[in-house]
């Protein structure tokens, strides 16, 4: 069982600023530095295939500037598969995408795309990096994801936390009960959890409380919110309240 949880900090929407004008400004690359240096443990970007957020030279200076686990967001296309063989980032994350949608809207379906799926597993696997399907928390999703191999998995938390922001109770409460049901299967049947997607000061808690979760990785609001009060606020504060939630779950308390 985790009890330490680590924070992967997407960068994807600091491009999406930048592209809004074209030029440089502002430089994801920056925005990754900053974020180790509050504590990230790991840096997130999505190179779509539309390239509407990061681009190629963004992720290969991201690769040369930080100092802390990059972890590629990628859609299982030759084209990407290419490109993460080339650059062997530590840790590749595939999910579904579909060019008119705004953000990733849902799980990767492992179950009907399992043949296509383990050649990713096999070859990212083989140049070294931990493979993660992002998923829906469905246990046939979750078994689908371990017999080809995946080290790891990350739950996709986003219906969770809208139903959370929109303050209905019912629906968030089972939906946490799936993905902590989810947690509990995929880790006593050997996959790493993980989990992300439309998480927030309002609604990281019940997430990072879950003692099987190592991981938690975060974009869109951390970016969002240092508009008020700089990155390194946003993400100090986001691992105080995961670290509370944690120890408050583990009944620890925090140094
Ligand atoms: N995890 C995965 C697999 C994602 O696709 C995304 C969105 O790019 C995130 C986490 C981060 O989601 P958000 O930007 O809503 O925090």
């Amino acid at each position: 069982m985790a009890s330490e949880l680590r924070l992967g900090v997407n960068v994807d929407h600091v491009a999406t600023i930048r592209n809004a004008r074209g030029g440089g400004l502002p430089d994801p690359v920056r925005a990754a530095q900053a974020a180790a240096a509050a504590g990230a443990d790991s840096i997130v970007a999505h190179l779509r295939e539309d390239r509407r957020h990061i681009s190629d030279d963004d992720l290969i200076r991201l690769l040369e500037a930080i100092e802390i686990p990059l972890t590629l967001e990628m859609a299982a296309t030759d084209e990407m598969l290419d490109i993460a063989l080339r650059h062997a980032p530590h840790a590749v994350c595939i999910v579904p995408e579909r060019r008119e949608e705004r953000t990733t809207e849902g799980g990767l379906d492992v179950v009907s795309g399992h043949n296509h799926l383990k050649r990713f597993v096999d070859d990212l696997g083989e140049r070294g990096a931990i493979v993660s399907m992002f998923i829906e928390p469905d246990r046939a999703q979750l078994d689908a994801s371990h017999s080809i191999g995946a080290p790891a998995v990350e739950i996709h938390v986003g219906a969770y936390c809208d139903a959370l922001i929109a303050k209905d109770a019912a629906e968030a409460d089972r939906l946490l009960a799936r993905i902590v049901e989810a947690a509990e299967y995929g880790t006593q049947i050997g996959l790493q959890m993980h989990a992300g997607h439309g998480i927030t000061f309002d609604t990281v808690g019940p997430v990072a409380a879950i003692p099987q979760i190592e991981e938690l990785n975060i974009g869109h609001f951390l970016i969002g919110e240092a508009i008020f009060g700089g990155l390194d606020s946003s993400i100090k504060r986001m691992r105080a309240l995961m670290e509370q939630a944690r120890a408050d779950a583990l009944g620890e308390a925090i140094a």
